[in-house]
């Protein structure tokens, strides 16, 4: 069977106020579904928790490597709440991408969290889907896709239903540590999906419809599907 890698942002699942139940639940349920037709590798990011932690460590004086490691734990918790609506699930987030691939073996949903200071987890849904051979990484944003630029800045900013991985990588700031320009991917996890070659669909998390057709492999989902990469 195929597989799948998609990112779902923390902030889907976690909110200022607590765990979004019904959200959570809901994205559970996509991934089941989807699960009957690919091997689905999913890696949930920190969200607002992760940010509160790092924002706090900093001002005691922690060097960035340590903020970068409560941010990975935070996702590694993040993950333990997707996995709590997820049965059928590997149950519990790999702390590797061998053992994600070996629990992908014997159980239709793997879920994990962060694995290296210096990156975040687009970058890891990136490297996990070009280990598993994946058709195809989904990244679920809090915006419905790749613009030319930030449209929160930007009036002129155009949706764009379709991109090259070049374009991305130059959107995206191309190296900038922060992510740039739409701040939907960040610079290195564009460069990566430059370089694994794999089509990339970008789709706003919340919009399940999208969601769910991004990650059978459709086409004609809302967002964008960035093409074209090595
Ligand atoms: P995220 O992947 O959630 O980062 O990881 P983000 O893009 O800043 O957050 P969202 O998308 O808005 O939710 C949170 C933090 O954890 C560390 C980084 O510091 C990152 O900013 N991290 C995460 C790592 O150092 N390595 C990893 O593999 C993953």
């Amino acid at each position: 069977m195929d597989a799948v890698a998609v990112s779902l942002g923390g902030s889907f699942l976690v909110k200022e106020n607590g765990v979004d139940v019904a959200l959570t639940r809901e994205i559970a349920a996509v991934l089941e579904r989807v699960s009957t037709q690919r091997r689905v590798l999913a890696v949930v990011g920190g969200g607002a928790v992760a940010r509160t932690y790092i924002q706090g460590a900093r001002a005691l004086g922690a060097p960035e490597t340590t903020l970068d490691e409560i941010g990975i734990a935070v996702t590694r918790i993040n993950a333990r709440v997707l996995l709590s609506s997820l049965p059928h699930a590997y149950p519990k987030p790999p702390l590797s991408f061998d053992e994600a691939l070996l629990a992908s073996r014997s159980y239709p949903i793997v879920v994990m969290g962060g694995t290296h200071p210096g990156h975040t987890t687009d970058a890891v849904t990136v490297m996990l889907g070009d280990a598993a051979r994946a058709k195809r990484i989904v990244i679920a944003t809090n915006v419905d896709g790749v613009y030319s630029a930030d449209p929160r800045k930007d009036p002129a900013a155009k949706h764009l239903p379709r991109l090259t991985a070049e374009d991305l990588v130059r959107i995206t700031g191309g190296g900038d540590a922060k992510a740039g320009g739409t701040g939907v991917v960040d610079a290195l996890g564009a460069k990566m999906i430059a370089r694994s070659g794999i089509e990339c669909a970008v789709v706003d998390g919340r919009d399940l419809k999208a969601l769910e057709g991004a990650l059978l492999g459709r086409t004609d989902f809302h967002g964008s599907l960035v093409t074209g990469g090595r």
